[in-house]
């Protein structure tokens, strides 16, 4: 329990933890001292003197060293001569503080007008007007009229590019910083800087390329002005015109709540996501996100998108209505015998896999899930995994974090942030061990090499060691790993090893200690608890049919974009978002709705279970995959009934252990959060949205809810495959059905196949 220090700020008694800043003990009774450079997320600096209030403290009598009284017995306070920023000055017993008076109103009106002096008249046509603290301020505490004359304002050449992805517009740039400290102690990339001197000081990024960064979208939303806007959205909309709907991004295991900010267009006559914004998890994303997550959501309405189903006639691929499509399907289906297979991309929601898997286990077939690797080894994880209390935020000095055989910032890029901040800023020690950089080495204590594909081999070998060199005495473990350059077996392999290796050194059951496997996408983890996808049951040894060229009769491909690993059928069914490569093969193509059009919910990577809902209207004739299988299921002769996502989920929470007790209320339930942030006060925070939609809730690891049944692995160590080593990295900007979609990233992009 961290030590309490009281003060009184306007008369209100306050106690808060020892070192915290006025403006924050200001924050906890509801006083919102105004700020410009402060912000909750970065160091202070005291920059801008917007936060300049009244302080005063007990007059200390030198020879009793104690607090001097009155008359009347109340301590005598001594007020500081000058104004004094509330946002780098810490409490202290006994400090008064007055926010409300004559001299700070007057210090505000001035900081304003100040500030005003160089700012353009942009308001009408700028992208942050309605959601400006700048503006806002202005509104609240500056002075009504101006004494500057226009014409000696700065006129600067407007929208510089910092990059393809972030615009300057120089005059509005109040030169609080925040862009700058943001890149340089959050993302550690060094792309920012300040140029020049007094009113020709301007923002300028010196990397190559230009503000080269995954993370620089989160410099608009933390800039209290219009000088930074994203490629993506400025003079797109105004921020009141849009609808905001609480989501979860897909785009990795890493599962960042977010906002989608959508209008209806007079020029399409349809709804569509202006922009991505994030949405304050303290225990996920906090406020931050990756440039991938905020710009890659054209695909949503991207003209291609598959509107009707397709049947094959005569080779060729034509419309039909759903019902012929689904007729065609369940007849097929009807004369396979048993020879059915559905393989689920694992960025289907919860919902989705779980009646497409009990369909096809119901007739007999078997489910796989796409891409197939992570099936290998999800089990371990889920046995293993952190607790269900971990808070990221807590691990610090005592803690040893081992990342192996991962890219934890190309493969998740929000946990590298927050793993990246318990080793650099409270101390966790940081052991690498991989065969080749990534940005993670910066940081490491201890760094061990391999050859590629040999990460399970490596530890194999090295495990005892790891345990007197780092891991013994550690107050907690935790283990990020990747399934780089293995294949199956192999990445089950270094999945067990790490297992033991916790059983071995004493870290089962510890919130913070445990495994966080870097997957592919948002639901890996939910699509293998829905299907229960054993190792021991991959697909293959069920009702095959027998035949050389055809390994099933009919293969039913749920969203499995462009991971080209399925089996081979005599009759194909996709429903995907596009005309893919393997939906270019089938015999049936249903659409199917994105996330955005429909509600459901994903487990991330660390087994938290989260809630995202529907922002846009369906798109034309796409369905939800979950519609699609119950369709499917009626034809067939399954009277199933559930009303919607929400009474698939119940059932999952009955059947599926691990998900015993959870349900859309409990995930949907919020809390304060501290700091407090996506409130009006967008001056504090930004414009990160407050989280209505849900913090959702972790399950408990199989060793948390039976540690009795905790045994080590019998671990097989295979030889790299061929197989194995040909699956390299996959960036962040990886080439793929959907983030090619969107225009603004096509620089970025990196071809399948090639290593970031
Ligand atoms: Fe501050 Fe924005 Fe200027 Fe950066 S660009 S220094 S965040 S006002
Ligand atoms: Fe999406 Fe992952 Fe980026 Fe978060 S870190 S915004 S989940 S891609
Ligand atoms: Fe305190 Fe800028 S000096 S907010």
């Amino acid at each position: 329990m961290a030590e309490l220090v009281n003060l009184t700020i306007d008369g209100v008694p306050v106690s808060v933890p020892k070192g915290m800043l006025i403006v924050d003990a200001a924050k906890k009774i509801g006083n919102d001292i105004p700020v410009f450079c402060y912000h909750p997320k970065l160091k202070p600096v005291g920059m801008c003197r917007m936060c300049l209030v009244e302080v005063g403290t007990p007059k200390i009598d030198p020879a009793t060293k104690q607090p001097v009284r009155d008359e009347q017995g109340n301590v005598l306070i001594a007020f500081m001569p000058k104004l004094t920023t509330a946002c780098t000055t810490p409490v202290t017993e006994g400090m008064v503080v007055r926010t409300a008076t004559e001299q700070v109103r007057a210090a505000r009106e001035d900081i304003l007008e100040f500030l005003l002096t160089s700012h353009p008249l942009d308001c009408p046509i700028c992208d942050k007007g309605g959601e400006c603290p700048l503006q806002n301020l202005t509104l609240a505490f500056g002075p009504g009229v101006s004494r500057f004359d226009y014409n000696d304002k700065a006129h600067n050449e407007k929208h510089v590019p910092l990059g393809d992805l972030i615009y300057l517009d120089r005059e509005r740039c109040i030169q609080c910083a925040r862009c700058i400290r943001f890149q340089d102690e959050i993302a550690d990339d060094h792309v920012l800087q300040f140029h020049d001197r007094g009113r020709g000081m301007e923002i300028i990024t010196f990397s190559d390329p230009p503000f080269d960064s995954y993370f620089g979208g989160n410099t608009t939303d933390i800039c209290p002005v219009g000088a930074l806007t994203t490629a993506d959205f400025r003079f797109k909309a105004r921020p009141w015109e849009l609808s905001s709907t609480p989501s979860v991004c897909t785009h990795c295991a890493v599962g960042c709540n977010i906002a989608l900010n959508t209008r209806l267009e007079t020029r399409t006559g349809g709804y569509e996501i202006k922009r991505v914004m994030p949405r304050q998890n303290e225990q996920v994303n906090e406020i931050w996100i990756c440039d991938k997550g905020r710009y890659v959501h054209h695909f949503t309405r991207a003209e291609d998108r598959l509107r009707r189903p397709m049947i094959r006639r005569e080779g060729r691929l034509v419309e039909s209505t759903w019902e012929q499509a689904l007729q065609v399907i369940a007849d097929r289906i009807g004369l396979a015998g048993g020879s059915v297979a559905a393989v689920i991309g694992d960025r289907i929601p919860n919902e989705d896999a779980y009646v497409i898997a009990k369909l096809v286990r119901e007739l007999g077939g078997e489910v796989g899930i796409s891409p197939a690797v992570p099936a290998y080894y999800a089990d371990v994880a889920r046995a293993f995994g952190v607790g269900a209390e971990c808070d990221f935020g807590r691990l610090g000095k005592g803690d040893v974090l081992m990342v192996i055989n991962g890219d934890v910032e190309e493969q998740a890029p929000v946990w590298f942030l927050r793993l990246r901040q318990a080793v650099v800023d409270r101390g966790a020690t940081l052991v690498l061990a991989h065969s080749r950089s990534t940005k993670m080495h910066r940081y490491a204590h201890a760094i061990y090499r391999y050859d590629p594909g040999y990460a399970a081999k490596w530890l194999a070998a090295n495990g005892q060691a790891l345990i007197e060199r780092h891991l013994a005495g550690a107050r907690n473990v935790l283990f990020v790993f990747g399934d780089e350059q293995l294949d199956g077996p192999g990445a089950r392999a270094l999945a067990q090893l790490l297992a033991n290796l916790l059983i071995q050194a004493g870290h089962v059951g510890k919130p913070e200690s445990g495994l966080l496997p870097l997957y592919p996408h948002a639901n890996t983890q939910g699509v293998f608890d829905m299907t229960q996808v054993a190792r021991e049951a991959a697909m293959g040894n069920g009702k095959r049919n027998g035949s050389e060229l055809f390994q099933y009769d009919v293969v039913w491909l749920a969203g499995v974009g462009d991971e080209a690993d399925v089996p081979r059928a005599r009759f194909t069914v996709v429903q995907e978002l596009f005309l893919t490569d393997l939906a270019k093969r089938a015999d049936v193509l249903l659409p199917a709705l994105s996330f955005a059009e429909r509600e459901g919910t994903f487990t991330s990577a660390d087994r938290r279970v989260q809630r995202f809902y529907r922002a846009l209207p369906p798109l034309d004739e796409a369905k939800p995959d979950w519609w699609i299988a119950l369709e499917l299921a009626k034809r067939l002769g399954y009277a199933w009934r559930y009303a919607g996502p929400q009474a698939i989920f119940a059932e999952v929470a009955q059947r599926v252990p691990a998900y015993a007790g959870l349900s859309y209320e409990r995930i949907s339930q919020v809390a304060p959060q501290w700091p407090p942030l996506g409130r009006e006060d967008l001056y504090y925070g930004g414009t990160v949205y407050d989280n209505t939609g849900g913090l959702g809730a972790r399950y408990a690891s199989d060793a948390e809810r039976d540690p009795a049944g905790v045994r080590p692995y019998e671990v097989t160590v295979p030889e790299p495959t061929i197989a194995g080593l040909a699956r390299i990295l996959r960036p962040l900007y990886r080439e793929g059905e959907l983030i090619r979609r969107s225009a603004v990233l096509a620089a970025h992009l990196v071809p399948v196949g090639q290593p970031a």
